[in-house]
């Protein structure tokens, strides 16, 4: 009896683990996050660095409630306290009543990435650093349009909740993800800075770039062609609405399941024609094509049709990244998942 549930038990730990790893190992990705992270580490510096470097998960499950401490004032030393706040309200703002994401959360989603993503490792400001939320005329370069509406929506809830914009930015983005079933429920960390002046100009992907350039761009941000392959699977829950403005193909989506955080995308990409077709219901970016072909990429590509797992996983891997792009004060971040909506790994 005993050795007989003994083998058992260790045969599930076997398979828990196995579970948890995502199906390829990665080389380490360049860049300078990795930098600030050696010598003496803090615990959330050592949390930071273990979810890089894929020794530990970027997806944390543990959810809980506000404590009955955030409500009084001399015991609200929890600096997660606000994002309770925050997080019921996106939740209002993100999940329609079947219980999908909307327009909002993919906007939101959209919007952490063009935040952070104004970075590259020659960049001296930029970065996960809430300029476009800000003041400095960024909402108005081309490649932002389309996020007028979410960044008026979270200006909104910023003044409610007196958060930092470039925390704000972030937490949307993995709120969002999390709002749409499926979606991973990505570890997610608050005490940015926010910015004092506009983003470099010129480090937002280019729809129509190459395969070469697009996968150039990102490994200067700290990212392996494998990390993008991961990232542009964010369009599974995307629409296009400037790309091709043609009444045929106005407002398609980029997946059949656009509501859904799922891997249809990856198989719509591969098997569908561009969409330029009345007929066709699912428009393919031109960049999702070259780069669902791309010899660094394509074995990935086909890896995630059908493996939701492994991409929600490498996702939020790569996203940490993403969120703490040009981001120095790493030590005095606080890790904020706990506040985040369960997610829902079922749909319906
Ligand atoms: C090669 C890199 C990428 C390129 C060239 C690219 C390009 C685009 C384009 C052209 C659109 C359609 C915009 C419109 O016409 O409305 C779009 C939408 C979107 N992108 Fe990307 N993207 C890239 C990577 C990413 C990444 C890394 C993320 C997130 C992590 C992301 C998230 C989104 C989302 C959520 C939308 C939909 C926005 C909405 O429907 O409101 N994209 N992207
Ligand atoms: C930035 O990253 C690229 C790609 O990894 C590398 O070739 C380049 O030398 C780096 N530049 C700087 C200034 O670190
Ligand atoms: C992939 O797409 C094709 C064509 O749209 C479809 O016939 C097939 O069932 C899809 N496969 C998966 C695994 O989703
Ligand atoms: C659109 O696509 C359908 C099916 O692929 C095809 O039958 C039809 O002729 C196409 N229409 C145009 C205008 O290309």
């Amino acid at each position: 009896m005993l050795p007989k549930l003994s083998l058992a038990l260790a045969l599930l730990a076997l398979s828990l683990q196995a579970s948890a790893r995502p199906l390829q190992q990665r080389e380490a990705s360049p860049g300078i996050i990795e930098d600030l992270l050696t010598g003496i580490l803090t615990p959330i510096t050592q949390l930071i660095k273990d979810v890089l470097s894929e020794a530990k998960s970027a997806i944390d499950d543990t959810k809980s409630s506000k404590p009955l401490t955030c409500s009084l004032l001399l015991l609200g030393s929890d600096r997660c306290c606000v994002w309770w706040d925050v997080s019921a309200e996106l939740t209002k703002q993100f999940v329609q009543s079947d219980g999908q994401c909307n327009d909002n959360a993919r906007a939101a989603v959209r919007m952490g990435f063009h935040d952070a993503g104004s970075w590259d490792n020659s960049s001296t400001n930029g970065g996960a650093d809430g300029s476009l939320l800000m003041d400095f005329g960024e909402q108005n370069r081309a490649e932002n349009n389309g996020l007028q509406s979410i960044r008026t929506l979270l200006r909104t809830v910023k003044s409610k909740y007196g958060v930092g914009y470039a925390d704000l930015a972030q937490y949307a983005h993995n709120h969002a993800t999390i709002s749409c079933p499926k979606g991973p429920r990505v570890r997610t960390f608050v005490g940015r800075k926010d910015a004092t002046q506009a983003a470099p100009n010129g480090l937002m992907p280019d729809v129509h770039d190459s395969a070469d350039n697009l996968i150039a761009l990102f490994q200067r941000k700290g990212f392996s062609a494998y990390d993008l392959a991961a990232l542009v699977g964010a369009h599974s829950t995307s629409r296009q609405r400037f790309v091709d403005t043609t009444p045929a193909a106005a407002n398609k989506p980029l997946d059949t399941t656009i509501g859904v955080w799922d891997v249809n995308f990856y198989n719509d990409t591969l098997n569908n024609p561009a969409g330029t077709n009345a007929s066709q219901i699912v428009y393919v970016l031109p960049s999702d094509k070259v780069l669902s072909t791309h010899p660094l990429i394509k074995d990935e590509w086909k890896s995630f049709v059908g493996n939701q797992p492994d991409w929600n996983e490498d996702y939020a891997t790569a996203y940490v990244r993403m969120s703490l792009l040009g981001v120095q004060n790493l030590g005095d971040l606080v890790d904020c998942t706990k506040t985040l909506p369960a997610s829902r790994k079922q749909y319906p």
